[in-house]
């Protein structure tokens, strides 16, 4: 295949407070891109397809560690190898491309769709439906807390896969304030445009939903018993606002407080400088009453001084969290151009201000 640039993506911007140019520019190999934000679309097809599967080289391997590394803060050890191998290789096919190498070579001019496709490719999304279900009580308590009574409540799910998670914290919402219009809103995010796309269908296969009681199927649900699956009602759904979010990202175009994040199972995959990061990203957005709550085998206890553990892999902010969480809410300021923020409008309704 000869190597010229894919085409350039006229796709919709979903992103949040980026210029419509950091969707559409070419991407140079290697170099960090953390705007990343265009959404995927399938790989051209018509191509003709290698006949033998190909193998990845140790070199190969290395470049494209470092294109995850640089753009969605993914570490790929050599242990990961055949993982990759089997990932990319629809991508190779997709492209003609007759080994890694060449795949690579052609990324290195590709427009933002393409590294979107790559980075889709590369990413775990393994989830549920009220997955570490002790968390949900918790947040269920923590919503009540009458020191969070303001307005513009939010709930952010910061790696939200294919939505289960997110969902599962709309119910929970729902639950606790027994009304399909409860006073906080859900953020649902994501890297990967493939599964957030999914999570905003809200269509599930049966088998993903069989842990769910009866009750919480029959009233969040709208089960198709033929085709097997059942979609979210429209009810659930419209308290969440899907949005592509790049965790690696400078700065996210969102209005503190917020009164919980969901940061779990992805920093996982992530170093260490990236999640202290990560953290120090966090802390600023919060309520100073806000609780994080992680995946099951992370613990942060020592990573800064802005969490503190309050046990079963929730976090609370330290003192020190809390004063800078309290400043960062007297000073925040709507960004100039009021592009991409996503901010609840009165009465705690969110949404994406884009720019005209
Ligand atoms: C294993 S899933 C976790 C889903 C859910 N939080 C849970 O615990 O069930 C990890 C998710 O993190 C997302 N992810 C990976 N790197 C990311 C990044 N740099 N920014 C945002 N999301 C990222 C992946 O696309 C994937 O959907």
């Amino acid at each position: 295949m000869k190597q010229r640039p894919w085409r350039q993506s006229n796709a919709e911007q979903t992103a949040l407070a980026l210029p419509t140019s950091a969707h559409t520019r070419t991407v140079p190999f290697g170099a960090a891109r953390p705007d990343l934000k265009a959404p995927v679309v399938p790989p051209a097809v018509g191509y003709p397809l290698p006949a033998v599967e190909v193998s990845l080289t140790d070199a190969d391997l290395r470049r494209i560690a470092v294109l995850a590394h640089a753009h969605a803060g993914i570490v790929l050890t050599p242990n990961k190898k055949l993982m990759v191998q089997g990932r990319l290789q629809p991508l190779l096919r997709a492209h003609g491309c007759k080994s890694y190498g060449e795949y690579l070579n052609c990324l290195q001019e590709a427009d933002a769709k393409q590294l979107q496709a790559f980075i889709n490719a590369l990413t775990t999304n393994l989830t549920a439906f009220f997955r570490e279900g002790h968390h949900f009580p918790i947040l269920a308590k923590h919503l009540l807390d009458p020191r969070l009574h303001h307005p513009h409540r939010v709930v952010w799910s910061a790696a939200c896969s294919t939505g289960e998670e997110a969902y599962s914290i709309a119910m929970t919402l729902v639950e606790s304030y027994g009304s399909f219009a409860p006073p906080v809103r859900v953020l649902a995010t994501d890297i990967d445009t493939a599964v957030l796309k999914h999570a905003e269908q809200g269509v599930y296969p049966l088998t993903r939903l069989r842990d769910l009681s009866e009750q919480r199927l029959k009233r969040f649900f709208i089960v198709d018993e033929q085709a097997g699956s059942a979609a979210v009602r429209p009810e659930l759904r419209s308290l969440i606002v899907f949005r592509q979010v790049n965790l690696l990202d400078a700065a996210w175009a969102m209005r503190p407080p917020i009164d919980a994040i969901f940061c779990r199972n992805v920093m996982i995959y992530f170093d260490k400088p990236t999640q202290e990061r990560i953290l120090s990203k966090f802390a600023p957005l919060m309520h100073p009453e806000g609780l994080l709550f992680v995946g099951h085998s992370e613990n942060y206890t020592r990573s800064g001084d802005l969490f503190n553990s309050r046990g079963n892999t929730v976090y609370e902010l330290s003192p020190h969290g809390k004063e800078l969480a309290q400043r960062s809410r007297e000073r925040w300021r709507p960004p100039p151009s009021a592009a991409g923020t996503v901010r609840p409008e009165a009465p705690a309704r969110l949404s994406v201000t884009r720019k005209p």
